[in-house]
């Protein structure tokens, strides 16, 4: 389906992927599933190329189910696997290392939806996890299913399906711990409605499915209670140079294919890009040279940031080709935010090791030219 939105949800945006793996999934389904574990798992890591038969609008096609997520097929299985027991998923680690992109592919799979999210605020409260009332009807009516205005939770539990936690551990502990009794009775109590109305059992194929970044206030901070309701998965930022240069590749060809962008992507800018970043990163280049590392987040996600601004700027101001000068005047915004040190190290950087690498390569040179625009 061709949709409007800035950014569609992954059941959308996926949907023929969706509609072939349904159409070719050979395995038992767990109950309230609408994918097997199998089906599930080839959604997240891809359907190593095969194209999969099925009917679309009528016809006869077949769909490649691509890959979405790189660096871990363990991970993804035992997510899955946890998914199917009675703890709650946590997925927990640095920005940007794909924690939401998880959690909204796996919802979208599993139970068709990824929209039964709550976003963890400090300012979250107790009716945003459980229900609220529509307050019209309370007064005119008094307490009643029809006045009450379930939260994503409530519905999850009604229709059997997953709700998504998004940066939990930004919530007040007290107003995580809500979380506690639901997720072991797998109930949830309104006092306020009498009889059958008063509780709400979570139908088959419910589950939570959290995520917490490493970076705000911590996990530590999650009560223990709440932490035996949950299993822990650790998701670490991409190892491998190869597979993060595909992912930029990959993940800038769809997003420049989105805005209708026409950009020539020559592969040795977009590695000069994940160097970089893998550079800055890890303090240490792949020579042995040690760098000042910036005290912002240099993730992947940000690295495909990156790439997409420079692209556009080769777009519309440019000639359609992206290069290196590109990708140094987009680098500023991401690594510059608020302290002015980061500056002297990227500088510094650009002084000791893209000077070094220029000789000889005409890339690395055109990146260090481009060092011009590295001004506050
Ligand atoms: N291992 C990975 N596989 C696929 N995409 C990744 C990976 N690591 C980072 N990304 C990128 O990160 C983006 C989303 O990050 P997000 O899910 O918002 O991160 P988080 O919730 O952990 O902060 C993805 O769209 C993708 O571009
Ligand atoms: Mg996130």
């Amino acid at each position: 389906m061709k949709t409007n939105s800035l950014r569609p949800p992954a059941e959308m945006l996926h949907e023929a992927e969706l509609a072939a793996l349904t159409a070719n999934d050979r395995d038992s389904r767990p109950p309230g599933w609408k994918l097997s574990p199998k089906a599930v798992r080839t959604f997240l890591l891809g359907s190593n190329g095969d194209a999969l038969p099925h009917e679309w609008g009528g016809k006869k096609t077949k769909t490649v189910v691509m890959q979405k997520f790189y660096g871990d097929d363990a991970l993804v299985e035992r997510c899955i696997v946890t998914l199917l027991g009675n703890r709650g998923l946590l997925l927990v680690g640095e920005p940007g290392t794909a924690k939401s992109m998880i959690s909204e592919l796996l919802a979208a799979a599993v139970c068709g939806t990824s929209l039964l999210t709550i976003q963890g605020t400090a300012g979250t409260t107790d009716d945003h996890i459980r229900y609220s009332w529509n307050y019209a009807l309370l007064l005119a009516e008094g307490p009643s299913l029809r006045a009450l205005v379930p939260s994503p939770l409530y519905s999850a539990m009604r229709a059997g399906a997953l709700v998504r936690f998004e940066e939990i551990t930004r919530c007040q502990p007290e107003i995580q711990d809500t979380l506690v009794s639901l997720l072991s009775d797998k109930a949830m109590q309104v006092p306020e409605l009498s009889g059958a109305d008063g509780v709400l059992f979570a139908g088959k194929g419910f589950n939570v499915i959290a995520t917490a970044n490493l970076r705000d206030r911590g996990v530590h901070e999650m009560s223990s209670a709440l932490k035996r309701r949950f299993n822990f998965e650790t998701v670490a930022p991409l190892a491998d140079h190869a597979m993060e240069l595909r992912l930029v590749q990959e993940q800038t060809a769809a997003l420049l294919q989105d805005s209708a962008v026409r950009v020539e992507c020559p592969t040795d800018v977009l590695a000069l890009l994940v160097t970089t970043f893998n550079d800055l990163r890890h303090g240490r280049t792949a020579e042995g040279t040690v760098v000042d590392r910036p005290s912002t987040v240099l993730s992947t996600a940000e690295a495909v940031a990156v790439s997409h601004s420079a692209a556009l700027d080769a777009a519309y101001f440019g000639n359609a080709r992206l290069g290196a000068g590109h990708v140094a005047r987009q680098l500023l915004g991401t690594v510059l935010k608020d302290n002015p040190d980061d500056l002297k190290k990227l500088k510094h950087y650009f002084d000791v090791v893209v000077k070094a690498r220029g000789k000889g390569n005409r890339t690395w040179q055109e990146f260090y030219e481009a060092r011009k625009w590295l001004r506050a």
